[in-house]
């Protein structure tokens, strides 16, 4: 027994959109089992029912999947670049069988590493990414200088920047072995340090480090605005060096090493399910139905 909304055995099945599947009910262009099935709340399994789109046969959805990626700097989050600039699509599998429309869960900045998530279910990309969902994602931040107790108290109560307040964050300064552990997962990244100068024509990653004048910062957040973390630091005079996801929700990278991806274990699979509040209303808070999160 599969059991599931109509529109929902549509939108995974790659028909279309959650809504526009909805619409496509509505319009009693959808069959089960030869007969025409035009109201919303029907329901299908999907092991046993034979569901067809204007007289063609819908094939079954497919098993969603979910996978991490330790992502490398110098990757753009996109599935495929216009500028020919290297993207993470290279380093996940795609287009074939089971993997077939795999999309980014959110977006980390091309010079950002760490966990990144990638799923067919757009259903739960969604609820992930909602802010309503809380789900928070750590991050490590290499930054110039020294953030002081009162620095460290206004980024957690929230800062002005130019798309207004961020919403209050957990923020720690890290010292000691927490620091040393922070400096491990960060990482050397040859696309991240290096002796150039960084592209905002700020001080490079080994310039800070060689002058001692840096610290690590642990940064827990529930938003997910463009360049959060970076913005957020800045605005308290603390440039960012080097960033690093080191968790998203219940998820960490563990010891998957750098550039490599592999599948949630079913475990983990259900606490992210669990923590994304997924199924429950999450048609209602996305507006773009089953579509993949792309941003
Ligand atoms: N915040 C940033 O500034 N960059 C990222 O890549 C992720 C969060």
């Amino acid at each position: 027994m599969n059991e599931m909304r109509l529109q929902k055995y549509l939108a995974r099945a790659g028909v279309a959109s959650r809504r526009a599947c909805e619409e496509l009910i509505a319009a009693g262009r959808v069959s089960v089992n030869g007969r025409v099935v035009s109201e919303l709340g029907a329901k299908v399994d999907a092991d046993v029912d034979e569901v067809a789109l204007d007289g063609a046969r819908v094939e079954p959805p497919r098993e969603a999947v979910t996978i991490m990626l330790h992502k490398p700097a110098g990757y753009v989050t996109t599935m495929s670049d216009p500028q020919g600039r290297p993207c993470v699509a290279e380093l996940v599998p795609k287009d074939a069988g089971r993997f077939a429309g795999l999309y980014p869960v959110g977006r980390l900045d091309a010079d950002t590493t760490g966990l990144l998530l990638f799923s067919t279910d757009g259903e739960l990309g969604n609820a992930l990414l909602h802010p309503r969902m809380h789900v928070e994602k750590l991050y490590l931040a290499l930054v110039e200088g020294t953030p002081d107790a009162r620095a460290v108290e206004r980024l957690s109560r929230g800062v002005r920047l130019s798309d207004g307040m961020t919403a209050p964050a957990e923020v720690r300064l890290l010292e000691g072995a927490q620091a040393q552990q922070a400096a491990r997962l960060i990482g050397s990244d040859a696309a991240a340090s290096g002796n150039a100068r960084r592209h905002d024509g700020k001080r490079s990653r080994a310039a800070v480090e060689r002058s001692g004048a840096c610290a690590y910062v642990a940064v827990g957040l529930r938003e997910g605005r463009k360049r959060q973390v970076r913005r957020m630091l800045e605005a308290v005079g603390h440039p960012v060096v080097a960033l690093h996801r080191a968790s998203f929700g219940p998820l960490s990278l563990g010891d998957l090493p750098r550039g490599r991806w592999r599948e949630l274990t079913p475990a983990e699979a259900a606490s992210l399910k669990a923590a994304s509040g997924a199924g429950e209303g999450a048609k209602e808070r996305s507006g773009r139905g089953g579509e993949p999160a792309r941003s």
